[in-house]
C-alpha cells in the first residue's frame, strides 16, 4: 500500500494497515485490539481512535497534543491509568486517526461485576471507593441546566465500561483518549463532537461536575426505579464517602425522580 490507509472496514471507511491484534471491542469511539506476541513481555492493547469517524487531521492533532497532559492530570488527582507506550497519527487525503499502544489490564470490568448478583457487597465497596475519590476532588461552583453544581478542574469519563479492576483489586480508568483538559477560562482545551456525540455543555456537566459524574454513573449501573432500601444504601454510601450533603440531596432526588435534570441536559444537547 502506498498510504497506511489500506483496508476497507465494514462501515465503508478506510483503516490503516499496520500492526494488528485480536479485536476485543469495537466501541463508539475506537476499536480496541489485544496484542499478544512471544516477543512482548506483557500483553498490549492497540486502540484505533476515530476509526469510522472521519476525523480531520486538525481534530486528531488537537486530541494528541493534550494526551500526555491529561494523563498527568488524572494521575495527580488520584486516578490509576494504564501505561502508555506509543501514539501514532495516520492521515490520508480524506481522514485521520490515531493508534495508541497501552498496557493491557488483565481483570474484570466494573459493569461485569455489577451484573453478577453474587458480588453485591463487592459492588458497593467499589462504589464507596469511587465516591471517596470524587469527594476528595477540588471543585468550583458553577450553574448548568439551571442547577448549582460543583465542577472539577478536568473531566473524567466515569462509566462502568471504562473501569477495569486488576487481580490485586486496583481500579483502572481505561478510557483516556478523549482528553478532558479544561482551560483556565472554563472551556474544553480539546473537544470533538464527532467523538463525544454530545454538546460541549452537557459533556462538561456529565464528565466534569461531581453531581453530573455521579448521576450518569448511577444511571449506567442501572440504579433506576430503585427500592427504598437501595436509595438508603446509596445515601449512606455517598454520605460516608464525604460527598457534601447538598450534593447528596440533589443526587438522591434525581435518582428518586427518574433523573429529570440529566434528561433535560441530554435533551438540550440534541
Ligand atoms: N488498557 C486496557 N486494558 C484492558 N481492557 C481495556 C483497556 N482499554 C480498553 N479496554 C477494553 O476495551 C473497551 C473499550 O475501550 P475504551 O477505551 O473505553 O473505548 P471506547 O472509546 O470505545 O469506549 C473497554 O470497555 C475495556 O473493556
Ligand atoms: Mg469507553
Amino acid at each position: 500500500m502506498s498510504t497506511p490507509f489500506g483496508t476497507d472496514i465494514t462501515d465503508g471507511t478506510t483503516y490503516p494497515d499496520g500492526l494488528h491484534g485480536t479485536v476485543i471491542n469495537y466501541g463508539k469511539q475506537s476499536q480496541v485490539e489485544l496484542l499478544e506476541r512471544e516477543y512482548l513481555k506483557v500483553p498490549i492493547i492497540i486502540k484505533w481512535i476515530g476509526v469510522g469517524k472521519r476525523l480531520t487531521y486538525k481534530e486528531v492533532t488537537d486530541l494528541y497534543i493534550h494526551l500526555v497532559d491529561y494523563r498527568d492530570i488524572l494521575e495527580r488527582n488520584g486516578w490509576d491509568v494504564p501505561r502508555l507506550h506509543e501514539v501514532i497519527i495516520y492521515k490520508d487525503k480524506r481522514a485521520a486517526c490515531m493508534s495508541v499502544y497501552e498496557e493491557y489490564i488483565t481483570g474484570q470490568r466494573i459493569d461485569e461485576i455489577i451484573k453478577d448478583s453474587r458480588t453485591v457487597r463487592r459492588t458497593w465497596e467499589l462504589f464507596a471507593s469511587l465516591f471517596l475519590l470524587l469527594a476528595r476532588q477540588e471543585t468550583i461552583a458553577v450553574t448548568m441546566g439551571n442547577q448549582q453544581l460543583h465542577r472539577l478542574s478536568y473531566g473524567v469519563d466515569l462509566k462502568p465500561s471504562n473501569l477495569v479492576i486488576d487481580s490485586a483489586g486496583k481500579v483502572y480508568l481505561v478510557d483516556t483518549f478523549g482528553p478532558k483538559v479544561i482551560k483556565p477560562s472554563g472551556q474544553w482545551a480539546a473537544y470533538s463532537k464527532k467523538l463525544e456525540g454530545i454538546g460541549k455543555e452537557p459533556l462538561m456537566a456529565v464528565t466534569a461536575t461531581r453531581e453530573g459524574i455521579l448521576l450518569r454513573f448511577l444511571r449506567l449501573v442501572g440504579i433506576e426505579d430503585a427500592k427504598n432500601a437501595t436509595i438508603q444504601r446509596l445515601w449512606d454510601c455517598l454520605h460516608e464517602a464525604g460527598i457534601p450533603p447538598s450534593e447528596v440531596k440533589f443526587v438522591i432526588d434525581e435518582v428518586k425522580n427518574g433523573y429529570p435534570w440529566l434528561d433535560y441536559l441530554y435533551g438540550k444537547s440534541s
